[in-house]
């Protein structure tokens, strides 16, 4: 349904969007995340036809971003981050004008905004103005604006920023909801929101994808805390050639004592091939426990590991 290809946004000299490809495909909920800054924004916009692209290109249901922006716009539902509302308007009425400028026939007028209405919870407030609206309300009039010609993608840049627990609780099982009827792509800074929603996760980082993946490969994902006595970089070494580990990084160290996370994938529980390779080496082990690794840490894991990337480039 949505299709990247290498797509790239300067300003000026600056690289907001750097080569991002990857698809989504129909039904999918894929959460975007990032450091304030990475880039979501400017790609959200160049897919829904707000930013041109510099290079590369973006398909949305089979329309072309540059060739074909109308049909683009007909396909998609933007939530955008900053949602321009028009204050002077009733809910209802701003609903009836949005729908006639996205070309919802006058015959289905009623019922499409009778739809989103109920489906954005908004019944005891479609003849209030909008400006006066509470935050939350207005973020659910955006969203009804969004889907108010039942467009097959939703693109919602952050769109629980600002509301309170319990209106983000309701906001996001109507995403959830949605899902069954559109594919969405939503941009968020809340961990937990992508973990309780969202498929699949792309993390992106200074214009960068540096992590792509789907939200139960992730929960497979393990870390083994190992602390050893022994000179470290020669355990870090050992350790790294167990079958089934992925990579292993220095935690700390103290004395003799060097503590470790032994990152692995797959289904397999390592701790005893772990302690093994310690025991074979003479090290003794002073710890050994197996966790889950969380989406905060790949979070921060991702967007450290571009930055050393880039400095590494930098310098070299
Ligand atoms: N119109 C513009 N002109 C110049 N620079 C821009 C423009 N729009 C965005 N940028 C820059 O591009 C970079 C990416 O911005 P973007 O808004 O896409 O980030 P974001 O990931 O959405 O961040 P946030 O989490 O804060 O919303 C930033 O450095 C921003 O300053
Ligand atoms: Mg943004």
């Amino acid at each position: 349904m949505i299709q990247l290809d290498r797509l790239t946004r300067r300003f000026g000299s600056f690289l907001a969007v750097d080569r991002v490809s990857f698809g989504v495909g129909k039904g999918e909920i894929v959460g975007l995340l990032g450091p304030n800054g990475a880039g979501k924004t400017t790609t959200m916009r160049m897919l829904t036809t707000y930013l041109t692209p510099t290079s590369g290109r973006a398909r949305l249901a089979g329309f072309d971003v540059l060739d074909d922006p109308l049909e683009v716009r007909r396909s998609v539902g933007y939530l955008p981050e900053n949602v321009p509302l028009y204050g002077e308007m009733r809910v209802r009425e701003f609903l009836r004008f949005r729908a006639r400028l996205k070309d919802v026939p006058r015959l289905k007028l009623r019922r499409s905004i009778g739809e989103v209405v109920a489906r954005c919870r908004l019944e005891e407030v479609e003849n209030r103005i909008i400006g006066q609206l509470s935050r939350g309300f207005r973020q659910r009039v955006g969203l009804a604006e969004a889907m108010v010609h039942d467009p097959p993608i939703l693109i919602l840049d952050e769109p629980t920023a600002g509301l309170d627990p319990l209106q983000i609780l309701e906001v996001r099982d109507l995403i959830r909801e949605l899902g069954d009827r559109h594919t969405i792509l939503l941009s968020t800074h809340i961990l937990p929101e992508v973990e309780a929603v969202c498929g699949r996760v792309i993390i992106i980082a200074r214009g960068r994808i540096a992590l792509d993946e789907r939200q139960e490969d992730l929960r497979r994902d393990t870390a083994i805390v190992v602390e050893a006595r022994g000179p470290a970089e020669a355990i870090r070494a050992a350790l790294q050639t167990v079958p089934g580990v992925e990579r292993v990084t220095l935690a700390g160290q103290d004395g003799d004592h060097a503590g470790f996370q032994v990152h692995t994938r797959g289904e397999r529980d390592l701790r005893e091939a772990v302690g093994l390779k310690l025991s074979a080496n003479g090290w003794p082990l002073r710890r050994l426990d197996l966790r889950r690794s969380s989406l905060e840490e790949r979070f921060v894991q991702a967007v450290t590991q571009d930055t050393l990337a880039d400095a590494h480039r930098e310098a070299g």
